[in-house]
């Protein structure tokens, strides 16, 4: 990662916890809240990126897109593309001004939309890695659209599913009762990682 991009990292760092902490937890202020994945999820994305040579990427809660420069970052030169949807206006504005600064917007489609609508219209296996770190209501209704999109040997990783467990738990029983191979990786708040057959 060249300097400039981990110094605008940094500095959304101290932004993340300098908003949230002044949020409170109840709606509706949690929508302005970031909610950004830590260093070392990002850390790790960058190395499933590389180590599976992920090519097309759908994350599905962009925030002010933080998670986003990771995987975009981790993407290379080469020609790979990461798409990332943000419901809410600001948040979405906020992410293409950092796309923008990291000098990275060629390699990202982003979408401010309802991510349930965008998994609608993609195509089947579309995707080699699909980052999910959004509303966490709605990943079981989600799940057959992701399975869908998912290209064989596709990667799943879904965020907080230590931190959140319970709320998770039905969720990542469904993806283990299709087949996927899985696995619980005790990073950050937790990812849940699975890849299809
Ligand atoms: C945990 S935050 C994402 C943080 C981001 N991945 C990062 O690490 O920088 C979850 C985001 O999902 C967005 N979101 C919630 N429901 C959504 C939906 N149905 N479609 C698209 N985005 C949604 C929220 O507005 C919020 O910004």
């Amino acid at each position: 990662m060249n300097a400039d991009l981990n110094l605008l990292l940094e500095e959304l760092e101290r932004f993340g916890a300098e908003n949230d902490d002044g949020i409170g937890h109840g709606d509706p202020a949690r929508a302005q809240r970031m909610l950004n994945i830590t260093r070392d999820t990002g850390e790790f994305l960058a190395v499933l990126v590389r180590a599976t040579r992920a090519r097309d990427i759908l994350e599905i809660g962009t925030s002010n897109g933080y998670s986003t420069l990771w995987l975009a970052d981790a993407l290379g030169a080469e020609d790979g593309k990461v798409t990332t949807v943000e419901l809410l206006d600001a948040k979405y504005a906020m992410a293409q001004e950092n796309f923008a600064r990291a000098g990275l917007r060629e390699r990202i489609d982003a979408f401010n939309a309802d991510a349930g609508e965008v998994l609608r219209v993609a195509g089947d296996a579309a995707y080699d890695l699909v980052f999910l770190d959004s509303d966490r209501t709605q990943y079981e209704g989600w799940w057959p659209q992701i399975r869908r999109v998912l290209r064989p040997r596709g990667l799943l990783v879904v965020d907080n599913a230590v931190s959140h467990a319970e709320e998770m738990e039905s969720f990542m029983q469904a993806v283990r009762d299709d087949g996927f191979a899985c696995s619980l990786v005790p990073v950050g708040k937790g990812e849940f990682l699975a890849t299809r057959a």
